[in-house]
């Protein structure tokens, strides 16, 4: 429904999309996931709020698949709202090692970048160089400054 690029449905749509990120079905709560970026490419700012506010809760989500594709659409509608990180952090923590492969790959990006934000690097820290290297990666690539991960464009195509 959401493939249907037309502005009028799009408040049908979040709604529908809001009601699938409660569903008890898993398979549900993940289209939820792959709705949001779709619904957030249409640019209609009175939307923007509440898709944030379903990724929050599919962030929060007992099932790892879910909390993956959540971890994508996070980084490809509002990688910059660390605080819907901050807020399931603990969660997101303790799902990581079973999160499928590639939403692993996102979701670590996002913690790292929280955990950078929040609490800035140390000099001699590992981590250090990479941010170095983000940095330098995404200068080079004239995006965005905001994150590395939408470098990759892997996002776009859920
Ligand atoms: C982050 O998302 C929440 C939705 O839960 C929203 O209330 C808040 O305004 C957003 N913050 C930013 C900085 O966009
Ligand atoms: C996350 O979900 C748990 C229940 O599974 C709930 O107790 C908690 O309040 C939720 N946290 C947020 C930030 O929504």
């Amino acid at each position: 429904m959401a493939g249907i690029r037309l502005h009028v449905i799009a408040p049908l749509v979040l709604v529908a999309a809001g009601k699938c990120a409660r569903d008890p079905s898993v398979y549900v709560r993940k289209c939820a996931d792959s709705v949001l970026p779709k619904l957030h490419d249409l640019r209609l700012e009175e939307n923007t709020v509440g898709i944030e506010e379903i990724i929050g809760i599919l962030l929060n989500d007992s099932s790892p698949c879910v909390v993956g594709a959540a971890a994508a659409a996070f980084s490809s509608v509002c990688p910059n709202n660390l605080s819907l990180v901050g807020r399931n952090y603990k969660r997101l923590r303790e799902v990581l090692p079973d999160v499928e492969e590639w939403g692993k790959i996102v979701l670590i990006g996002i913690l790292l970048r929280y955990v950078v934000a929040r609490h800035g690097l140390v000099k001699e820290s590992i981590m250090f160089s990479l941010h170095g290297t983000w940095n330098h990666r995404s200068e080079k690539d004239c995006s965005d400054t905001n994150s590395a991960l939408d470098d990759n464009g892997n996002n776009r195509s859920l």
